[in-house]
């Protein structure tokens, strides 16, 4: 009975999150309404502090995104993507080309429109929950393309602060080791 409750509870608290989300003009950005969404979760749910849109995160999203172009549907399963400019890619956003304070989540999801499966797809991986619930994520960034939808999140340290410079520089140094740390599941 009490595990009832609690399903219930959960089950109306999940959808009052998009009655309360989207009762604010929606501007027709995925990307916008997905990050208010985890961070309505995360702040109904998990009771802890919103992600708070962290610039060099949202680079680095942005990025990948625009150069993640493999092909995913739901019958396909790649339990790794291989990101071979990802070097680069974090160089030009973070001026370092390895990180293990960050965590790139990114999902299939042709369907943007589709808030609630968009937010489930992350909140129904463990491996993404588990990022979500930990309190020393406290950034965010999000970009996408046609077919994905990639959240970075970022932990509170001088290589995410905006304080830190990035020089744009574009490093030639090999994509080696680059994801240690660094959780890259595909949503399916
Ligand atoms: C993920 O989102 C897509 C829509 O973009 C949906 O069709 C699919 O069912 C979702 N998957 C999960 C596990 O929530
Ligand atoms: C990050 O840490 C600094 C101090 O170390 C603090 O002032 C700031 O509020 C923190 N930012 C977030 C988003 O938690």
């Amino acid at each position: 009975m009490a595990s009832l409750r609690f399903n219930i509870y959960h089950y109306v608290l999940f959808h009052a999150i998009f009655l309360l989300s989207s009762a604010g003009l929606s501007c027709g950005d995925e990307k916008q309404d997905l990050l208010k969404n985890l961070n309505a979760y995360r702040t109904l749910f998990l009771d802890l502090p919103a992600f708070t849109k962290n610039k060099k995160a949202n680079c680095l999203a942005n990025e990948i995104a625009d150069r993640l172009d493999q092909p995913c549907d739901q019958t396909t399963r790649v339990d790794q993507i291989k990101l071979d400019s990802y070097a680069d890619q974090l160089m030009d956003c973070t001026g370092t080309n390895h990180v293990t304070d960050a965590v790139l989540m990114p999902v299939c999801a042709a369907d943007k429109a589709d808030e609630v499966a968009l937010l489930h797809n992350y909140t129904r991986r463990n491996q993404y929950k588990k990022s979500i619930k930990d309190s020393s994520y406290t950034g965010a960034g999000v970009g996408s393309n046609d077919n994905w939808m990639v959240v970075v999140l970022n932990k509170n340290t001088s290589t995410w602060s905006s304080s830190a410079g990035t020089n744009g520089l574009v490093s030639g140094a090999g994509a080696v080791s680059l994801f240690l740390g660094i959780l890259f599941y595909l949503v399916l």
